[in-house]
């Protein structure tokens, strides 16, 4: 990295709540990086601007909801997995020519890497939306996987991947989890705290259970699972690691996952 202060940022909106900006900016200070991290609110019609004005002025950005895919066609260049799946989180500026990557797959993987075997595993995906298709697509390079979502259309393109994809139902959770050894909650659904698209009942010790969403920490369905004596792991872990392959791809530099992950719990128990 050059010495000059650099400039990065999340493009998205609402921004509200992103940990993004303190978890990059502690993670500067700790490496001794003379870069500053802000929350860019972008509305849709203005992402074409934002992007131009983030190619002369910002180093590398991050992309969330509802920009990801629409960024795509605004790009110079992406990644092999970025250019399958349609879709950028993290944005590398190469002397002004715009390189987008999606590390939310490779983040998600990393976070379940920590307490299972992936290889030779049966893997169950709820949602496929942005984080479920990446997540699914990075995973079926190494396992079987199959993709349950409500609007079984949206699911269809993962088949392209080898993906195995059905309507999410009660009936095709029930059978599909019967031979699971790994469940993916990539749905919003567990954010008020109270909801789960999966039984209590069909839950079994043997399984993972793995939550992407992060607020709450801990969810109904990972509480359900901590019950049925589950291996479980919350989506503080992905967010985590998807950001450090973030920082990665930027600076070059391996980050300290436990530092990050404390920086988020502390900002996460203040915003409570
Ligand atoms: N931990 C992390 O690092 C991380 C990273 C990215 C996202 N996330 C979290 O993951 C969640 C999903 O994000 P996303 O970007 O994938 O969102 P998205 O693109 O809007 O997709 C949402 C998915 O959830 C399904 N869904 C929504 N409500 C549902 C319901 N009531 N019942 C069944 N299915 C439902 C949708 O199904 P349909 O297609 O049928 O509408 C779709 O597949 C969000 O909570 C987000 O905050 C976490």
């Amino acid at each position: 990295m050059r010495d000059e202060p650099q400039l990065y940022g999340i493009i998205g909106y609402p921004l509200e709540h992103t940990l993004s900006p303190v978890i990059h900016n502690a993670l500067f200070k700790r490496y001794g990086i003379r870069g500053s991290y802000f929350a860019f609110p972008v509305r849709g019609e203005m992402l074409p601007v934002a992007v131009n004005c983030a190619r002369i002025f910002m180093r590398g950005f991050n992309v969330t909801m509802p920009h990801k895919e629409a960024i795509v066609p605004l790009l110079d260049e992406l990644s092999e997995d970025a250019s399958n799946i349609r879709s950028v989180n993290t944005v590398v500026n190469k002397n002004g020519k715009l390189v987008g990557y999606n590390t939310d797959g490779v983040g998600a993987r990393k976070a379940l890497e920590r307490v299972a075997e992936i290889n030779n595993s049966r893997i169950l995906v709820l949602g496929a939306g942005g984080a479920g298709k990446s997540i699914a697509y990075e995973l079926a390079k190494f396992t079987h996987v199959t993709v349950l979502n409500r609007r079984i259309g949206k699911a269809l393109p993962l088949q392209n991947f080898g993906i195995e994809v059905g309507e999410l139902t009660k009936d095709n959770l029930r059978r599909e989890l019967k031979d699971a050894d790994i469940l993916i909650n990539a749905t919003p659904v567990g954010m008020n705290g109270n909801d789960s698209l999966v039984p209590r009942e069909f839950l079994r010790k043997e399984l993972v259970v793995m939550d992407i969403v992060y607020s709450p920490l801990t969810t109904k369905l990972l509480k359900d699972a901590e019950k049925a004596e589950c291996t479980t792991v919350d989506g503080l872990w992905m967010l985590v690691y998807q950001g450090a392959e973030g920082f990665r791809l930027w600076s070059g530099i391996k980050v300290d996952i436990s530092f990050m992950r404390r920086v988020a719990i502390d900002r996460l128990r203040k915003s409570q």
